[in-house]
């Protein structure tokens, strides 16, 4: 049974919900050939590149009040920082001198920094440093978006978490599941490489929710697509729900990548926190991309979206650290150029 959906997957690229549940609750010798045809699949239409995203970090402040994480409104006990225009454009041309060829920036959704700040700061980025820049900002005006990918932005990392609205709306107070669709769209229809993704093992969600998720990456036709599992953060509301599982996180990572050959999938941070070797599996149930923080030191522990959050000796591509040494032990080589989706919608 698995073997035929199995085959099929890797034929067409397609599967029902129903098939998609059977592969999410595979087990023993199923669950390896699901990884395996993964990574077959991954292989074979992205051959051994591992990109490399240098995510800065720089506000801690957030306006919202997602239940699960430690950085909302009412996380009275975190200590807030918010990096200065400048100090953003230094550690991002940092970056790029450290080798790295895609510079995120994130913030919990901050809206000290306007548009025409964000705007200047992509401008700087670009001005100084060959690099591209993915954004993740949350939910923004319409014509914030359009300003940033005028001023260079190439990609814009928005995850809708959960495809049950149900639970979407339950978990994010004051948020409208819609809208967050809608700005996908938007982001996609403005030009920008757009990436989603969802949390594994959410309290009150089910496989069946799951596999809806998968779907939705599919039918939203998504550049990449962030699969983590939920981690238990002591300040939330969630403190005592227990963390979701490694191995239902690789299976979802396994299965987008029999659906979608050609979609960047990153090997979470938040798989590194939960299971040392949570990367390693990723990279070999599909996985083609790590994102590496580069934010200065000092901050890093102040992101605490969840407790433990690994950021390690990462930061410099070109000597061998713990990443580059992961990617060369799995045969696989960085890659060097921007890493823009090969889906080829923007970019030659
Ligand atoms: N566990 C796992 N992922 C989390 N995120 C936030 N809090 C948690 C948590 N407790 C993820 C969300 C968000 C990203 C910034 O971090 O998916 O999009
Ligand atoms: Fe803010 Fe994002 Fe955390 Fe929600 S998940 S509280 S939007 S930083």
């Amino acid at each position: 049974m698995i073997k035929s959906i199995l085959s099929r997957a890797v034929q067409s690229h397609k599967l029902e919900e129903e098939e998609i549940i059977l592969l999410l609750t595979a087990e023993g010798k199923d669950k390896e050939r699901l990884f395996e045809k993964a990574d077959f699949i991954r292989e074979k239409y992205l051959e051994n590149k591992v990109f490399l995203r240098g995510i800065i970090e720089f506000s801690n402040y957030c306006r919202r009040n997602c239940f699960y994480c430690g950085l909302r409104r009412d996380n009275k006990n975190l200590i807030r920082y918010r990096l200065k225009a400048e100090e953003i454009i230094e550690m991002a041309v940092q970056g790029v001198m450290l080798g790295y060829k895609t510079i995120v920036l994130q913030s919990g959704e901050d809206d000290f920094y306007d548009g025409d700040i964000i705007a200047w700061i992509i401008k700087k980025i670009k001005e100084k440093a060959d690099t591209a820049i993915t954004l993740c900002l949350g939910e923004r005006d319409y014509y914030e978006y359009k300003l940033w990918k005028e001023s260079g932005a190439d990609r814009y990392l928005l995850k809708h978490e959960t495809s049950n609205r149900t639970l979407y709306h339950k978990i994010h107070p004051g948020m409208k599941y819609e809208e967050r669709i809608t700005r996908l769209k938007w982001l996609k229809d403005l030009g920008y490489q757009i990436g989603s993704g969802n949390i594994i093992g959410l309290p009150g969600q089910d496989i069946k929710d799951l596999a809806r998720d998968i779907l939705l990456f599919k039918e939203l036709d998504v550049h990449m697509v962030g699969i983590g599992p939920f981690i238990s953060h002591y300040q939330t509301p969630f403190a005592s729900s227990k963390n979701g599982s490694i191995d239902l996180t690789l299976k979802t990572i396994a299965i987008t990548r029999l659906l979608m050959p050609r979609v960047h999938l990153p090997a979470t941070t938040a798989l590194g926190t939960l299971d040392p070797s949570g990367r390693k599996k990723a990279l070999l149930a599909g996985g083609n991309v790590i994102m590496p923080n580069i934010t200065a030191a000092e901050y890093r522990s102040l992101y605490e979206i969840y407790p433990g959050k690994i950021s390690t000796d990462e930061k410099n591509t070109h000597c061998p650290n713990s990443i580059t040494k992961l990617i060369k032990s799995l045969d696989r080589e960085v890659g060097i150029d921007y890493g823009h989706s090969p889906k080829g919608n923007n970019f030659a």
